[in-house]
């Protein structure tokens, strides 16, 4: 074992805690990781992981002797120097995160005197970290430090963004503890940023909420791209080479979706709001984002007349490529709106899990893409899974009742799908016609 080997405890089983627990394991650290879920921390113990995130299920069972699960609180921090709170934070019907799960927590560390040091990873309000100092000083842990350690890792490449960060956020005054934390992610390669609390809760919220606003603006510029005759593929790949601004992000689509943009940018106008302040950018992204998959429904009505008694294929549900994940996913508004506009639905998606309620408990699921186009009158491309680019495009033309395309990630190539006969609409670029 490594010399610098700590004793970690990680609350909360999710993606986020069981890749800050197996990252960890991996640097050398014993980590017990507790979850209030019996059946998430059975799976767990028997070595099996509750999701899908690549290279995860690998590493937790290569450090697997450094690596325990647990239900009793008291037990995950029994050893512990340090305690990562990984917990969710879901919005509440006002906007706001809520923080129940947080203070249930706090709550279990009252007696955990010998720990050196709190740190949360979950994305909180700004603000939340003085409410948990006093917390701590009010249980008479003065002595035990607080920090504040945002994680920036993308849902199927989770693993790698731990190990290698574009930067570790290390939130606290206190020197022994960011001295602590430092040592902590030893090994890890990316720059250690120390900041006030404060300042590091506001730096996930912001990182977030400007990547949702580079996605929104150039929806917004592929809109008008569509009314005007430019191609906002070749407009974003010319923008995106200014250094300063880069082409990351700038992939138009149904909208950005996920655990983590649409809840932290409702979050930052709900923090914003409460003081007073109306954050318009903020207000616009997130109402723009809205009318995405709305818009291409729309578009689709027009080009076919109607929906009604259209049979339309989803191709992709999760809300990106490379996870299992469906939440705020825009081919949920995209099915429900399609059902409302009286379409039939037939999807295929390689991961997703949708939950067995409308619009999914609606929509006829398909093993293949083929399968899922056969008799359809159009198919919207909704995730960009690679395997799309591998279907047999000239017998799904064949089976399909109308060869009609909207792309909604922009991942075929118009020119091509035409000349196959399809006719391909696509966001921010003109509609292409079989030849
Ligand atoms: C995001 C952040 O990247 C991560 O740092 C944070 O910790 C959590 O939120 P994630 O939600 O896993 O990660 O997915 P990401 O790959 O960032 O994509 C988010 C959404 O934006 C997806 O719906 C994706 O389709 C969409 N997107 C992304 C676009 O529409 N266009 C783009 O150019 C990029």
């Amino acid at each position: 074992m490594a010399a610098s080997s700590r004793s970690i405890a990680v609350f909360g089983a999710g993606y986020i805690g069981l890749v800050t627990a197996a990252c960890f394991a991996q640097l050398g650290h014993r980590v017990t990781v507790r979850d209030i879920q019996p059946e998430r921390i059975r799976l767990l113990q028997a070595g099996d992981i509750p999701i899908y995130e690549p290279g995860l299920g690998d590493m937790l069972a290569q450090n697997k002797e450094r690596l325990t699960f647990t239900l009793d609180a008291s037990e995950a921090v029994q050893e512990a120097e340090v305690a990562y709170i990984c917990v969710d934070t879901p919005p509440t019907a006002s906007g706001d995160a809520d923080l129940s799960r947080i203070w249930a927590v706090i709550d279990t560390l009252r007696d955990a005197s010998h720990l050196a040091a709190v740190v949360v990873k979950s994305t909180v309000p700004v603000g939340t970290g003085t409410r948990i100092r006093t917390a701590l000083d009010e249980a008479g842990l003065h002595h035990v430090g607080y920090a504040s350690n945002p994680e920036f890792t993308a849902e199927g490449r989770a693993v790698a963004d731990f190990l290698h960060p574009d930067r570790i956020v290390i939130g606290t005054t206190d020197d022994a503890t960011a001295a602590l934390l430092t040592r902590l992610h030893t090994g890890i390669d990316g720059p250690v940023h120390t900041m006030d609390v404060a300042s590091a809760e506001m730096v996930k919220l912001a990182s977030n909420a400007l990547l949702a606003t580079k996605i929104t603006f150039i929806n917004e510029i592929a809109t008008v791209c569509e009314a005007t005759g430019a191609d906002v593929t070749q407009v974003a790949d010319a923008v995106g080479l200014d250094h300063r601004l880069g082409r990351h992000f700038l992939n138009a689509g149904l909208g950005y979706g996920g655990s983590c943009f649409p809840k932290d940018s409702r979050a930052l106008r709900a923090m914003a709001s409460n003081t007073g302040y109306s954050f318009q950018l903020l207000n616009s992204v997130i109402e723009v984002n809205d009318l995405q998959p709305r818009r291409a429904v729309q578009r689709l009505k027009n080009e076919l007349g109607t929906l009604r008694n259209r049979r339309i294929a989803l191709l992709g549900m999760t809300f990106k490529p490379g996870t299992d994940d469906m939440r705020e996913a825009p081919s949920t508004v995209l099915a429900s709106r399609l059902l409302a506009e009286g379409a039939t639905l037939t999807c295929w998606d390689p991961m997703a899990r949708p939950a067995p309620t409308e619009p999914w408990a609606l929509a006829e699921r398909h093993p293949t893409v083929v399968q899922a186009l056969t008799g359809a009158d159009a198919a919207v491309v909704v995730t960009e899974w690679p395997q799309l680019l591998d279907t047999d495009w000239n017998t799904a033309r064949d089976l399909m009742r109308t060869p009609l395309l909207f792309d909604g990630r922009n991942m075929l190539d118009p020119a091509e799908f035409a000349q196959a006969g399809y006719t391909v609409m696509s966001i921010g670029r003109a509609t292409a016609r079989p030849c």
